[in-house]
């Protein structure tokens, strides 16, 4: 055979693993209006720079007819590439092949990418699409998976893992997401469960459509499984590049520096924004929006758990993670779910050397029995931890209320914030003015021939006392008391003076944050 032949044989068997499942089966696909496992790579991936592995794998079973249907490269495409010229590794599952299902060689492709992956440091993107575990493979197709969810256990803060959920993804398809940083949905034909809508009517009776059971709105607004939901594959895909921009390809290492708008803007709109009521709410996303590198926040559970808000964004060129209450939300609360968010969020931001910026305006811990049965002891004890142990820079504003136990939570001083500052509007006490004194002038306030107007009195003597920042500035706990306007400036001052910080946690095997 001449050479000529044999590389007119090479591109033909390239070819036909392109292909995948077969015409008809990307016909099905695109009529379910979704894309196929390379033509969401091409939207991923740099122009040009994907590089396949393994695409002449094929699997080796032979049970249930399956010697007579082989697909090469299986159903999974494996590689890397580049995003914005830096290298990702990523494996796109095609639903083409038996469903995108996870059998022995499909687990083998994921487990090289990765181990390649953790060797080089560099990001794993997975494209979700799966009926999980392939059923015809049996245990092997389960031991794949726990080869997987291993691997993604190691390099949990090692180097960043994101999940994106592009299609049905049942069983093994949604623990190895589960596992890693930061799970994308696209709403409408995206579904993440355990067990599909048949299983669930067998086993519980109960009716509900894949939507119902596991769709992007459920994921990012209810169970908080989701970290983003986008409209279309593309908006997913488009998201997945920009989050990437924020990130350090490893733990060694900081994310990029890009070029910031002036960092000595002051914003004298913030002198303006709390009101006077300090029962009103504002939207500290708009507060973020002011002090932030050309007003972009890159915000994640967005949709759940509102009352605390969490994400990327830039100050002085440098990327932070941002953690802040929003009083537009019940009143800031914080509650199990936003405890629970924002405590994985920090500890993202520590183990890929995120400075955490915290903007405190807080009334406390949401009281009630709901709370209370289903433990936000321990839920809130998740954030105190996660923010204790923290090493990265940490810098905390507060704008208005820091009450109780969530003024120790939120990076307070006495758990190693590095740099504290309160706006002039900081009310700092163990609670707020109107509970305090029904508790601590209960006897007076009984004794009193006008209870309305003694309290009065009262709330406005405590509120002189301790609903301000200058008891806690007297004291050291805060560093200094600032004009809105300036945090800006202050925030930027403070990171380049804690560019080389340096500070670490005793040795151990690991501690034991409260799950
Ligand atoms: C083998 C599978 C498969 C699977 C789907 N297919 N899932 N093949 N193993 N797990 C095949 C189908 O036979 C079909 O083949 C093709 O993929 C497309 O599937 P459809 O059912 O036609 O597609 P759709 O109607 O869109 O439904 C998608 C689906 C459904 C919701 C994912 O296929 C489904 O419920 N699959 C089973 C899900 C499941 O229970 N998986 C096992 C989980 S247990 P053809 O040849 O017709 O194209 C698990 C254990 C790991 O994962 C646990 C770790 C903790």
């Amino acid at each position: 055979m001449s050479e000529e032949t044999k590389i007119h044989g090479l591109n033909d068997l390239k070819a036909q693993s392109r292909l995948g499942g077969g015409q008809a089966r990307i016909d099905a696909q695109h009529k379910k209006g979704r894309l196929t496992a390379r033509e969401r790579l091409d939207l991923l991936l740099d122009k040009g720079s994907f590089r396949e592995v393994d695409p002449f794998v094929v699997h080796r079973t032979h049970d249930f007819g399956l010697d007579e249907q082989k697909f090469m490269s299986d159903s999974v495409v494996t590689g890397w590439g580049t995003v914005d010229g830096r290298l990702i590794y990523v494996y796109s599952q095609d639903f083409t092949v038996f469903g995108g299902s996870l059998g022995e060689v499909h687990a083998e492709k994921i487990c090289k990418i990765m181990d390649m992956a953790m060797k080089n440091g560099a990001p794993i993107i997975g494209l979700n699409d799966s009926g999980g575990a392939r059923i015809q493979e049996g245990v092997v197709s389960l031991a794949g998976y726990a080869d997987i969810f291993l691997r993604n256990t190691m390099a949990s803060g090692v180097i960043p893992q994101i999940s994106a959920i592009m299609g049905p993804c049942a069983g093994g398809a949604v623990y190895s997401p589960a596992l890693t940083d930061f799970i994308f949905m696209t709403r409408n034909t995206s579904y993440m469960f355990v067990t599909g809508p048949d299983v669930v009517k067998t086993v519980t009776h109960e009716e509900v459509t894949q939507e119902e059971l596991g769709g992007a709105s459920v994921h990012s607004e209810k169970s908080g499984v989701c970290h983003v939901a986008a409209d279309s594959e593309a908006d997913t895909l488009y998201l997945i590049r920009k989050l990437l921009s924020y990130l350090p390809q490893n733990n060694m290492e900081d994310s990029p520096f890009v070029a910031s708008d002036d960092p000595l803007r002051m914003e004298e709109g913030l002198n303006n924004i709390i009101p006077d009521d300090a029962n009103k709410p504002y939207d500290i996303k708009e507060v973020i929006g002011m002090i932030v590198d050309n007003g972009q926040f890159f915000e994640i559970h967005e949709n759940y758990a509102q009352n605390v808000v969490v994400g990327f964004a830039r100050l002085g060129g440098h990327s932070v993670g941002i953690v802040a209450n929003q009083p537009a939300v019940l009143a800031g609360v914080l509650d199990i779910d936003a405890s629970e968010k924002a405590a994985r969020f920090v500890r993202f931001c520590d183990a890929f050397n995120f400075p955490i910026i915290t903007f405190e305006d807080v009334p406390g811990f949401l009281p009630g029995t709901f709370q209370e049965h289903h433990g936000i002891i321990r839920s809130g004890a998740k954030l105190l931890y996660a923010y204790c142990e923290a090493t990265v820079p940490k810098l905390t504003v507060i704008t208005r209320k820091a009450y109780g136990g969530a003024y120790c939570v939120m990076s307070s001083k006495h758990i190693r914030s590095d740099v504290n500052l309160a706006w002039p509007t900081a009310e700092i006490a163990v609670m707020g003015p109107d509970g305090a004194v029904n508790i601590i002038f209960r006897k007076e306030l009984e004794a009193a021939k006008d209870p309305i107007q003694k309290k009065a009195e009262l709330v406005a003597e405590y509120k002189e006392k301790f609903a301000n920042p200058y008891v806690a500035a007297s004291r050291g706990y805060i560093d200094d008391v600032i004009e809105p306007k300036e945090t800006r400036p202050r925030l930027i001052n403070a990171l380049e003076m804690l560019s080389n910080k340096r500070d670490a946690n005793p040795a151990k095997k690991h501690g034991n944050i409260p799950l």
